[in-house]
């Protein structure tokens, strides 16, 4: 089939990429010349695991190509893919001038049946507005042309993206055109058996499950981050609390980890955008304003730790940090906690020492002005006189480091880990003073 996907960013990307690799002719179109030129060049600029080596294979097949010329890409596709950004405004609602640009291009350029699919996290009631716009510049071209505006929500988590689209767990469409179905469960048919992940419903819902989905996951993080500082609190420890819950399938075990507080591009944005959401609807989402608030408060809490330990005052300080993106395998620092966590130790005077597998330019860029924080090449390097060492993402090649050299490197065997890699009792066992996220055991309970 002939696919047109607008936006060559993340969501763009993986997009084009994945349905070219099933055999569709894909033309992923891009306003920014750079990034084009680059994608020509067989550069990536993201960091997605298996996202070079689809985009290299199918380039050279002749069944993905880079554009910044829209005429051409609209032209192109009878699909067209819409997976440009939608930032959130200052209210926090979602900016839809991009999704709105695109679709009038889309309506200046067509000239037969197309199917626009939105694939941007959008708000309730997007697609009508992305219809209307086409609709407009149509009839000011004076032209009558069919089309269907389908919402297709994205699920893709970063570092896992290719095999959340190739294996999706589901596939929501929202389409209320019988035609545009049809096309939507061919374009999906090679990535299942038996069209069976395919969820098909009215544009609304579609639009509503994505905010729904991340809704739902941001506040299991945040109520078990909020358990966790209880735990603290009554000397129990979080990481057989979530094993001990997991284990109902009405809980399940996935996304019950507490740390220091989820980050990223989308949760953040997305629970914001709801809770925007609400407000325009006239209702306060109370669960949710809370999951964001706890959220926020998370991000201090190895701060806090650090506080409690060494004081306030900082400035003959200085601190390893293990790891600066806002999760593993991806150097994305959008959101990310570790940005608050060095904003807040520079603040109190102490110097930082960071290292991250693939983040570090990208935090070079975000942090390189904070003062007192550096980059340095290496987890050991990080670790060089060094008061404490602070392990803020869950890299694998953090998960067994040598503890004796970690012992050795330190002014004080402390760590403070905001993700429970390690376990406490094999700290202990190697003389490290250890502070996890809800699992320090230190009743506090009125006697
Ligand atoms: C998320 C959704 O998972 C995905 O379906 C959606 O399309 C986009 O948003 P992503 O932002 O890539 O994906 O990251 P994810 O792996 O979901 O993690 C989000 C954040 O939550 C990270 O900061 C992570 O550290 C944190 N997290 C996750 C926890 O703190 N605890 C957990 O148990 C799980």
């Amino acid at each position: 089939m002939k696919i047109t996907v607008v936006g060559a960013g993340y969501v763009g990307l993986v997009t084009g990429a994945c349905l070219s690799e099933m055999g569709n002719h894909v033309v992923c179109v891009d306003v920014d010349p750079r990034k084009i030129e680059m994608l020509n060049r067989g550069e990536v600029p993201i960091h997605e695991p298996g996202l070079d080596a689809i985009i290299r294979r199918n380039a050279a097949a002749g069944r993905l190509q880079f554009t910044t010329d829209v005429a051409a890409a609209v032209a192109h596709g009878t699909i067209q893919f819409i997976g440009v950004g939608t930032p959130p405004d200052e209210d926090g609602s979602a900016d839809l001038q991009y999704v709105l640009a695109a679709a009038r291009n889309i309506g200046r350029h067509m000239t037969d049946y197309k199917v626009i699919v939105d694939k941007s996290t959008v708000p309730v009631g997007t697609a009508d507005k992305v219809r209307a716009a086409i609709a407009e510049v149509l009839a000011e071209r004076g032209v009558d042309l069919e089309f269907a505006v389908v919402s297709n929500p994205e699920f893709l988590k970063e570092g896992a993206a290719i095999d959340d689209f190739m294996k999706p767990d589901r596939i929501v469409v929202g389409s209320d055109n019988e035609r545009a179905t049809l096309l939507m469960r061919a374009v999906y048919a090679p990535f299942m058996r038996n069209n069976d992940r395919l969820v098909v419903m009215d544009v609304r819902s579609a639009e509503f499950t994505k905010y729904a989905a991340n809704a739902m996951l941001a506040t299991r993080i945040s109520f078990m981050n909020e358990l966790a500082l209880l735990a603290d609190r009554v000397g129990a420890d979080i990481e057989w609390v979530r094993r001990g819950i997991g284990s109902d399938p009405r809980i399940g075990t996935h996304f019950l980890y507490a740390g220091t507080g989820y980050g990223g591009s989308c949760f953040p944005k997305d629970v914001k955008a709801l809770i925007r959401t609400g407000e325009q609807n006239g209702m306060t989402l109370g669960v949710l304003t809370a999951v964001e608030e706890a959220n926020e408060r998370q991000k201090l809490v190895l701060v806090q730790r650090v506080v409690e330990r060494f004081g306030e005052d900082l400035r003959e300080r200085t601190f390893a940090l293990w790891g600066l993106a806002f999760k593993p395998n991806t150097d994305d620092m959008r959101e990310a906690p570790s940005r608050v966590i060095v904003a807040e130790l520079a603040r109190r005077g102490a110097r930082i020492q960071a290292y991250d597998p693939v983040a570090m330019p990208e935090a070079q860029r975000v942090l390189g002005d904070v003062p007192g924080f550096s980059v340095v090449p290496s987890q050991s390097a990080a670790l060089e006189g060094a008061d404490a060492l602070l392990l803020v993402t869950e890299w694998k090649e953090f998960r067994n480091p040598d503890f004796d050299a970690i012992k050795a490197a330190l002014k004080q065997p402390v760590i403070f880990d905001g993700r429970n890699l390690y376990d406490p009792a094999l700290m202990q066992a190697f003389g490290i003073e250890y502070r996890g996220i809800g699992r320090n055991q230190r009743p506090q309970l009125p006697a």
